[in-house]
């Protein structure tokens, strides 16, 4: 019976580790963790911390109800960023129906970053209040002593009230014709989001403000828990959404969506010279057919995951691949960058490995 139980425990981590990616990215595929079980992490983030990758996500349960919070936000860890460890979750939901997070709200694209001065992990997320839609457009923010959790909640809020972005003109300032005069009391709506830390420590939120028209870019106070007050606008009426940013060569770049809810639409790309912009529109960085341009491979930037490999700087773009009735089996799509004539572009691929992606040519901006 011993033996029995021996060879059986064998066998089931066997079939764990074989049921696992084992260093090949396979786009849009069920994507089982340590325990067989679908990654449970969608419009998520990666944190490195100490040589391993922590992957933050929103936990979706099945059906429509899987479109709100019902859970939290989910955190998996991994050294090779194909076979992720399940470490539970980050951020649970509360029961208490005055918590801006209570069960049913919606917590939406958790990104992580570890402040050096505090040495505290702090996450940041688009929150909507219960039962209000995506009217209340808030940034929320939890913040933990150990990078899996548990995170605890430390409020929400619209960022940058009572500032005017950098590059603010006359018309802005006019309540009647401009949004950002609308909520410049209040603060901005926020929406679709993701966090950058720079070379010089400052971290930066992205976030889709203005009824979603017009992206933001905005400096987080050095303690990473607030909005600094300092923004800038990326596109006027860009109709931005799911930011994903990346540093190459001394020069920033945007990835986005338009604003179609959970059905795909054509990415879009930006650079800019210093993070406050002006953003430079690239056009669409998919490569592929025409179907391919237009809905993004089936999904929606999410994250841009950088790093360093044998001498070169090497991105991957991370896509969820929404499936708005049943949430639980939303797809991700990673995907390595390439250049072309120094703009990044992305092409499909079934399945490929950390050592294809070095095979490509090392020869963006900067490298
Ligand atoms: C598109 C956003 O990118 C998602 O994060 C989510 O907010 C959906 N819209 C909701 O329709």
């Amino acid at each position: 019976m011993k033996l029995f139980l021996a060879a059986a425990a064998l066998l089931g981590a066997a079939t764990a580790t074989a049921a696992q990616a084992d260093g090949v990215f396979r786009p849009g595929a069920l994507w089982p963790d340590d325990k067989g079980v679908h990654i449970n992490a969608h419009g998520g983030g990666i944190l490195e911390h100490d040589g391993v990758y922590y992957w933050f996500g929103e936990h979706k349960v099945s059906g429509t109800a899987g479109n709100v919070a019902q859970v939290g936000v989910h955190v998996y860890s991994s050294r090779n960023l194909t076979d992720w460890k399940d470490e539970g979750i980050a951020l649970a939901v509360s029961n208490d129906p005055a918590s801006d997070i209570v069960k049913g709200a919606i917590i939406e694209r958790p990104k992580v970053i570890r402040n050096p001065q505090t040495g505290k992990f702090v996450m940041w997320f688009h929150l909507e209040l219960k039962g209000k839609r995506y009217d209340a457009a808030r940034s929320g923010v939890a913040v933990a002593d150990k990078v899996t959790g548990p995170y605890v909640y430390q409020g929400s809020f619209r960022p940058d009230a009572g500032a005017w972005p950098v590059d603010v003109k006359p018309e802005d300032k006019d309540p009647a014709i401009s949004f950002l005069a609308r909520d410049h009391a209040g603060g901005q709506m926020a929406r679709d989001m993701t966090l950058f830390v720079d070379d010089d420590g400052k971290a930066w939120q992205f976030y889709a403000s203005e009824e979603n028209h017009t992206m933001h870019v905005s400096r987080l106070t050095d303690d990473y828990l607030r909005s600094a007050g300092q923004y800038a606008r990326v596109k006027q009426n860009g109709d931005d959404e799911a930011p994903a940013v990346f540093k190459h060569g001394g020069k920033y770049y945007l990835v986005t969506s338009g604003l179609t809810g959970w059905a795909p639409n054509a990415a879009k790309s930006y650079v800019a010279d210093t993070i406050s912009g002006p953003w430079w529109a690239l056009g669409n960085p998919v490569r592929g057919t025409p179907e391919q341009q237009k809905i993004t491979f089936g999904g929606q930037s999410t994250y841009a995951l950088t790093l360093q490999r044998n001498g070169c700087t090497r991105h991957i773009l991370m896509l969820d691949v929404w499936r708005k009735e049943d949430a639980i089996d939303g797809r991700y799509v990673w995907l390595p960058i390439e250049w072309e004539g120094g703009k990044p572009v992305v092409r499909w691929r079934d399945q490929w490995t950390l050592a294809d992606m070095d095979k490509l040519p090392c020869d963006g901006p900067g490298d």
